[in-house]
């Protein structure tokens, strides 16, 4: 704001003008700038110029008159009209200045004072944004801590039905896990039945196998004896036709004994294969279960295949630790040690002057005992490897080979033992069987 002391306070545009008076062209920036006293020549001059705005002066109108006596009259709110005699005029700064700058102070007092309201209202308005933005902050806080009062009144609740549902679902769970026992049971009757099924068809193929194999031996001992028949006939007739020839009873003597010879031989390999059978028709039942020393039952077997042993050129570590006890089938166990024996001195060694087998048995942490049975003699091909449990697979043809020997042992160690067998080898590198056996074995089903 200007300082209202710098600027003039007596202005009149007449020329030339009058000691005090500042001249100038009156213009609506003079005139309402401030307090300000104006003269004119007359009261036509002023209105020419303040057209519009004459009514928004403060401060005085001066025009010089004739008469002795000054005249005062209200122009305007804050305007008064001043006549005063023309030689007073010079004397009009020092009468009215001190007057003009008293108002002028206190329009800038004024407006100052103005200025402070406006600020003020304006803090005011300021202050109420504050007080709605406070009061709308309050307001969503109450209703957050309503929410949260609601939420805990609800989490209450809950807590309250928590206990009710964990018992609610407990019982479902013992529902669902009683369905659940039931469904096992059935399972496991499926099973049974399944497993049943399974022994019924695997012993349907072992006795069609069975028949296979024997079909061989009773089919050439019966042609033989068709055959011997035939010839006592021949012999019969002769004799009935006047007497026997010495030359046809030694031909039929010879034949006889050619006949025998080749019954023998057959009926021999069909008792063979239904010795090699008789094994598997043992059952867990009547098979006798007890507690026994491992070490005791490998000592009986290694000491029933000594003379084999003996006539073989190798040797057979065993490495078995002597306390060791099953409560299984000790019969089973040997019938399984002795196959293993007895096939690596027939297939491993053939043909070889030397030769290494190895036995080691050992508990395992899982209750089972681990067996290997190694040679380091000729292997097996992957297409014999991968055939040795099938029956009467083997390699011994007609050599007195029934190929029911592995056979035998697995289902051994399957069904009675309860256990598992798996063999690895590599031609020209040896075998080596692995059997886990529970050491306790499990209950027949
Ligand atoms: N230690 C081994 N080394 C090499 N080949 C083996 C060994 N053990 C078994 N085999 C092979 O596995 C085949 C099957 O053996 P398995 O004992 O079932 O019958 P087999 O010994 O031939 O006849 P069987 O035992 O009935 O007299 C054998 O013919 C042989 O080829
Ligand atoms: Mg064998």
């Amino acid at each position: 704001m200007p300082d209202p002391s710098d600027r003039p306070l007596f202005l009149t545009p007449c020329d030339p003008a009058p000691a005090g008076f500042r001249q100038v062209m009156l213009a609506k920036r003079h005139l309402l700038a401030g307090p300000v006293a104006v003269l004119v020549n007359d009261l036509a001059q002023w209105q020419a110029c303040s057209a519009g705005f004459g009514d928004r002066l403060i401060g005085l109108v001066l025009t010089p008159t004739a008469a002795a006596q000054p005249h005062c009259e209200r122009l305007a709110p804050l305007a008064w009209h001043l006549a005063i005699p023309a030689d007073w005029l010079p004397a009009a700064p020092s009468i009215f200045g001190g007057w003009l700058q008293s108002i002028a102070e206190a329009d800038a007092q004024g407006q100052q004072v103005f200025a402070l309201e406006h600020r003020m209202e304006r803090v005011g308005r300021e202050f109420e944004l504050t007080r709605h933005d406070y009061n709308e902050l309050t307001g969503r806080l109450q209703h957050q801590v309503q929410q949260l009062l609601a939420t805990q009144g609800e989490l209450g609740r809950l807590n309250e039905t928590l206990e009710a549902r964990v018992a609610e679902r407990t019982a479902d769970l013992g529902r669902a896990n009683e369905g659940l026992y039931q469904a096992l049971a059935e399972l496991k009757a499926t099973q049974n039945e399944l497993l049943k099924s399974a022994e019924l068809a695997h012993l349907g193929a072992l006795v069609a196998g069975i028949a296979h194999e024997l079909n061989t031996p009773i089919g050439n001992a019966l042609t033989v004896a068709t055959a011997l028949s035939h010839e006592t006939a021949q012999l019969r007739a002769e004799r009935e036709a006047g007497g026997i020839r010495r030359s046809s009873l030694d031909r039929l003597l010879a034949r006889v004994d050619e006949i025998a010879l080749v019954l023998e031989k057959n009926l021999v390999r069909a008792a063979d294969i239904i010795h090699h059978t008789k094994p598997l028709a043992v059952d867990r039942l009547s098979e006798q279960r007890r507690r026994f020393r491992v070490a005791e039952v490998i000592d009986d077997t290694l000491a029933a295949l000594s003379p084999q042993l003996r006539r073989a050129p190798v040797t057979l570590a065993v490495q078995v630790d002597g306390t060791v006890e099953m409560d299984s089938f000790p019969g089973a166990l040997g019938t399984v040690l002795s196959n293993l024996v007895t096939n690596a001195l027939t297939h491993a060694f053939e043909g070889r002057d030397q030769g290494r087998m190895q036995l080691q048995a050992r508990p395992c942490d899982d209750g089972q005992l681990e067996m290997v049975f190694s040679d380091d003699g000729a292997g097996m091909a992957p297409a014999v490897l991968g055939r040795v449990f099938e029956p009467f697979f083997t390699t011994q043809l007609g050599r007195g080979g029934s190929g029911l020997g592995l056979y035998i042992t697995y289902n051994q160690v399957r069904r009675m033992l309860g256990g598992n067998i798996s063999v690895t080898s590599t031609v020209g590198r040896g075998t080596s069987f692995r059997l886990l056996l529970p050491r306790i074995a499990p209950q027949p089903a």
